[in-house]
């Protein structure tokens, strides 16, 4: 998909995983997300992968992959993390081009809601609101309003209520970004990490 003046969304490619890791690694400053993206594209399925590329050079990715609300197995909810742009394009309309292609990617594939922990300022402009208002609570302790849904087939959350449970490369990377940065500010959150 070409959404302007040479930026395009597409799927990633094996040849694109250096790139990827790379722009994870600008964006985060450290190396987790990275190794995260790596275990995720092995191990979970379906997994969407998608990269923003600007005149052939790889300035964004978005990673989305299944999760489980427990007591409804039969959902099909994925779990958006993680999200990145290189900081010299941040604020130019990437991420969220990357989100909502995301989702239309999500839509494809049946599945019928998003869940995020992340910043509720940046992620309700895509229609994320709390997940408690839902009943749906996260397996990580984090703060309420930073656990957040969207529903992509409007009323599939109706009466459902649960623990979303994350792939287990999370548990394995449990000091990757959504746990530990969630519901802090994004630019606070990066001088916490030592940015
Ligand atoms: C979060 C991130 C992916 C957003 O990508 P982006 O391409 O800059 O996002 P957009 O251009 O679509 O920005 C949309 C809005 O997000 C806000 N925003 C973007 N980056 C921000 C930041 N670092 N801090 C606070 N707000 C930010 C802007 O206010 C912007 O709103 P505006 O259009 O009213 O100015 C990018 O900043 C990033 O990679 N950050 C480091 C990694 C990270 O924190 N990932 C998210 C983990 S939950």
């Amino acid at each position: 998909m070409v959404l302007s003046s040479g930026l395009s969304i597409r799927a990633e490619e094996e040849q694109d995983w250096v790139g990827v890791q790379a722009v994870h690694e600008s964006a985060f400053g450290r190396s987790a997300e990275a190794r995260l993206v790596a275990m995720l594209r092995g191990q979970a399925r379906p997994v969407l992968s998608l990269l923003a590329e600007n005149t052939g050079v790889i300035v964004g990715h978005i990673m989305l992959s299944p999760v489980v609300l427990s007591g409804h197995p039969q959902r099909q909810i994925m779990g958006l993390a993680p999200l990145a742009v290189v900081p010299a394009r941040q604020r130019r309309g990437i991420g969220s081009a990357l989100v909502r292609t995301g989702f239309e990617q999500c839509q494809h594939l049946g599945f019928e809601a998003v869940v995020v922990l992340g910043h509720p300022v940046y992620y309700r402009r895509f229609g994320f609101t709390p997940a408690a208002r839902f009943g749906i609570g996260c397996e990580y302790d984090v703060p309420e309003e930073a656990f957040m849904v969207v529903e992509l087939r409007s009323g599939c959350l109706s009466g459902v209520s649960g623990k979303v449970a994350y792939h287990a490369a999370f548990s394995a990377m449990s000091r990757c970004a959504p746990p530990s940065r969630a519901g802090k500010p994004m630019q606070e959150a990066s001088q916490e990490d030592g940015r």
